[in-house]
C-alpha cells in the first residue's frame, strides 16, 4: 500500500497531543545513553515534539525535521531551554537534495518516515552518512 506525505503529515499534526504525552514512554535513561556523545552537526530526521532535544549536550548543532509542523511547535518549546544549539525545520525527508551532507551524523530515532519507503529511506540515510557506499 502507497501512503503518501500528506497522509502521514496529517495524521502526526491530529496525534501531536496524544504524542506529547507519550514520550514518556521512553525512559530518559535510554536518551541520556543514546544522545550523550552526540557532537558537532547532527541532524534529527523525524524530530517530532522534540523528546531528545533537551538530551544532546552543549557543543552539539542539531538540525531536527519533520513533516509535521503541530509536532515542531511541541519541539520548539524545547528547543529554547536546550543545551544543544538547535534549529528546525519543516520539511518532507524524502526528496531531499540540499541535505547532502555526508558527513553529518544522523538521529533517526524512532523516526516513522520509515512508514513511506523504508528501504528508500535507508539508503538514503545511509547515503548521507556514508558516502562511499555503493548499492
Ligand atoms: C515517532 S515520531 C517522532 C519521534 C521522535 N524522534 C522521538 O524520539 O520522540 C516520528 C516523526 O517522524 C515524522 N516524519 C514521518 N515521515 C517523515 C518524513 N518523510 N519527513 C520528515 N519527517 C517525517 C513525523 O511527523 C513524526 O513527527
Amino acid at each position: 500500500m502507497q501512503i503518501s506525505t500528506k497522509f502521514v503529515q496529517r495524521r502526526y499534526d491530529r496525534i501531536a497531543p496524544l504524542y506529547q504525552a507519550m514520550d514518556r514512554m521512553i525512559d530518559d535513561s535510554q536518551r541520556t545513553k543514546l544522545l550523550s556523545a552526540a557532537h558537532g552537526d547532527v541532524l534529527e530526521v523525524g524530530v517530532g515534539t522534540g523528546a531528545n532535544i533537551p538530551f544532546y549536550p552543549l557543543g552539539a548543532t542539531v538540525i531536527g525535521i519533520d513533516l509535521s509542523s503541530r509536532m515542531l511547535s511541541y519541539a520548539k518549546r524545547r528547543a529554547r531551554e536546550a543545551r544543544a544549539q538547535v534549529r528546525l525545520l519543516q520539511m518532507d525527508v524524502q526528496p531531499s537534495p540540499s541535505l547532502q551532507t555526508p558527513s553529518t551524523p544522523l538521529s533517526l530515532h524512532a523516526c516513522s518516515a520509515l512508514y513511506l519507503t523504508q528501504s528508500r529511506a535507508f539508503l538514503k540515510f545511509d547515503a548521507y552518512s556514508n558516502p562511499t557506499a555503493s548499492y
